[in-house]
């Protein structure tokens, strides 16, 4: 489908919209630093590093006495800590001090970086203390955050740049004429505290990793730079690329340049007066991207003296009755669910690229070409490497479990984190799926709130999949039929849903005897299956957390599920143990969840071999059919 320009700046300035609004202020004004930004790959100044701390529990940085926040007041009290004020004379009552305080590495979560704060759930207050990169007169400058969870308060040489809700998902503060030549001092205060209204809620199946767990860095554009850009295939038949620019500071008619020097691509575009221009052009002798082909052409585009390269893929994802289509051809989903959580070396979330392809390594030795990044959206890193490494990707908002669908503060929390997923990664072609909600309880509160993020994300990108996690019930007059029927499913391009029998639901033997009834015309995943492990125990097959248990269960599963009617691929719960608030046996789980078909240190279980055969069997059927 063709973006117009019309189109194309209703869906950035939706994303502007979308972006600008904060859990705490609905107002209508957009700060400038709410639109979007392409940051990955611009040359920037790295902030990451070692940052000074001070844990607060009570946010005594942040209040009085009175519990009125300092950054309220006209002239904040010395005692503010984003005032990164010292004495001045030695009876001066200060009560913090950055320069004596303890130490964090950014990015990195908190809780496994120092034993005091495993548990930790509060504020953390971090400085970093920078000298200005040089920047020409006219230039203008960014600091970018690719995630912080879960609130942020960011503070620039004592002055508030803004609030950002939600920890997944990037945010960036623009800052031109705000730096000292010498000694800024950014102070961000970190809350991970979880409320009810937030998204998530209270209630999750994964750590609650506080910190700037992602990258920060500061680049400099010039006066009239590139905003943002889309680029995709979106004709398979006539092999059609199409796609927008969009300028920052233009004033119509500046020139830009769009080269895929591989593909003999090379065009000068005109930007309106909105600084936007839409391009479209035919690639008859491209690559297309698979998991088997993972092309990426490179993709320069240039402005004045501002320039931008991208590696991107080219293909189409689609759906015909219950068939998913890529590339117009059959595609069945080998996948795996993952979290972004590596603690092999005693970490905890993902902070470095390396620690993503190491995952992804391990989903590949699977014979998978898909992994749906639960329950949030990962860093860039793993988006990009899936790209390059041929898996298909299943992207979803933390939209969990019992969310306070009532609450239009979380709405348009959850609506924010959702414009954000999409404008990290509307460009990468391995992702084929945004994903809405899990396991969410049906209600008619619940419904409408789906359904207006069901609108949103077609809104903001209609050459992908909507799909989202629903739950299985029985029929009511036949204990062994299940069924899946949920009003989610009629505004979903996929139908998935996530079923537990043999751990939750009976045992595995009961898998035998079920059967499925889905009657949507669309395809069917079963986006999570599975059962504890602890890597290592063995015993009999009905002795639960062996491996023989595991591996009977994923045995039984798949033998019932491949049975599914428009069954387009599974995803099982879930590539590596990860560790959990709720999971408390001890001498078993240890904060740990043992559903992995990997231990956390990445040593395979038998349940592993169980579904690389399967896959691998799929994988041929699949290249027999060609
Ligand atoms: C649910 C949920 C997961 C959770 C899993 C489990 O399906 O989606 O987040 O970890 O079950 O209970 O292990």
């Amino acid at each position: 489908m063709k973006l117009s320009v019309t189109r194309w700046l209703q869906v950035s300035s939706l994303l502007v919209l979308s972006l600008g609004i904060s859990q705490f202020s609905l107002a209508a004004e957009l700060p400038l630093q709410a639109q979007s930004i392409q940051a990955y790959g611009r040359d920037a100044t790295s902030l990451n590093g070692e940052w000074k701390i001070i844990v607060d529990p009570y946010e005594n940085g942040y209040y009085n006495y009175r519990y009125e926040p300092f950054d309220q007041q006209e002239n904040p009290s010395v005692n503010a800590f984003f005032t990164d004020s010292k004495q001045k004379t030695p009876s001066d009552l200060i009560e913090y001090d950055f320069d004596k305080a303890d130490t964090l590495q950014v990015p990195g979560d908190w809780n496994t970086q120092k034993e005091k704060l495993y548990y930790y759930e509060g504020s953390v207050w971090y400085r970093k203390k920078f000298d200005a990169p040089a920047a020409k007169k006219t230039d203008r400058q960014f600091i970018y955050f690719g995630a912080v969870n879960y609130r942020a308060d960011v503070y620039l040489n004592g002055k508030k740049l803004g609030v950002h809700i939600g920890g997944f998902t990037p945010f960036h503060y623009e800052v031109t004429g705000k730096l000292k030549p010498k000694d800024n001092s950014l102070i961000i205060k970190v809350d991970n505290k979880r409320h009810a209204d937030a998204v998530p809620t209270l209630n999750t199946d994964w750590w609650n990793y506080g910190g700037i767990t992602r990258e920060v860095k500061l680049f400099n554009v010039p006066r009239t730079f590139i905003r943002d850009y889309k680029i995709a295939l979106t004709s398979l038949e006539q092999k059609t690329v199409t796609g927008a620019v969009l300028l920052d500071g233009a004033k119509g008619g500046e020139k830009i340049q769009l080269r895929l020097p591989e593909l003999n691509i090379k065009q000068t575009l005109t930007a309106d007066k909105n600084g936007s221009a839409s391009f479209s052009f035919a690639v008859p002798d491209a690559q297309l991207w698979s998991p088997e082909t993972p092309k990426l052409y490179s993709v320069q585009i240039s402005s004045g003296s501002d320039k931008l390269t991208d590696n991107i893929g080219l293909r189409t994802i689609t759906t015909q009755g219950k068939q998913l289509l890529l590339n117009g051809k059959p595609l069945f989903l080998r996948g795996i669910s993952v979290h972004e959580e590596y603690s092999a070396d005693g970490g905890g979330r993902v902070s470095h690229a390396k620690e993503a392809q190491t995952l992804l390594g391990w989903a590949k030795e699977l014979n998978a070409n898909f992994v749906r990044l639960a329950h949030y959206p990962h860093n860039e890193d793993m988006v990009r490497l899936a790209d390059q490494m041929g898996l298909l990707v299943w992207s979803e908002i933390p939209v969990y479990w019992t969310i306070n669908w009532k609450n239009e503060a979380t709405y348009q929390n959850a609506e924010a984190q959702l414009a954000a997923m999409i404008e990290r990664d509307k460009n990468r072609a391995a992702v084929i799926i945004w994903s809405l909600a899990n396991e969410t309880p049906v209600s008619d509160v619940r419904n409408q709130f789906l359904a207006r993020l069901a609108k949103k994300a077609r809104a903001l990108d209609n050459t992908r999949l909507l799909s989202a996690a629903m739950e299985k019930h029985y029929r009511s007059d036949n204990p062994n039929i299940a069924v899946v029927e949920d009003p989610l499913a009629d505004l979903v391009d996929m139908v998935s849903f996530n079923q537990y029998i043999g751990w939750y639901d009976g045992l595995p033997e009961k898998a035998d005897r079920v059967t499925w009834e889905i009657s949507y015309n669309k395809p069917v995943f079963v986006s999570e299956f599975g059962g504890s492990a602890k890597q290592g125990l063995h015993g009999d097959v009905n002795q639960i957390f062996t491996e023989e248990f595991q591996e009977n269960l994923y045995r039984k599963t798949l033998g019932m599920i491949d049975k599914i009617d428009g069954f387009v691929g599974t995803s099982p719960w879930i590539l590596a143990d990860f560790r959990s608030p709720r999971r408390l046996l001890d001498g078993i789980q240890d904060d740990y969840n043992r559903k992995g078909i990997y231990s956390n240190e990445g040593v395979k279980k038998k349940s592993f071999f169980v579904l690389q055969e399967f896959y691998k069997r799929k994988a041929e059927q699949s290249k027999n059919a060609e």
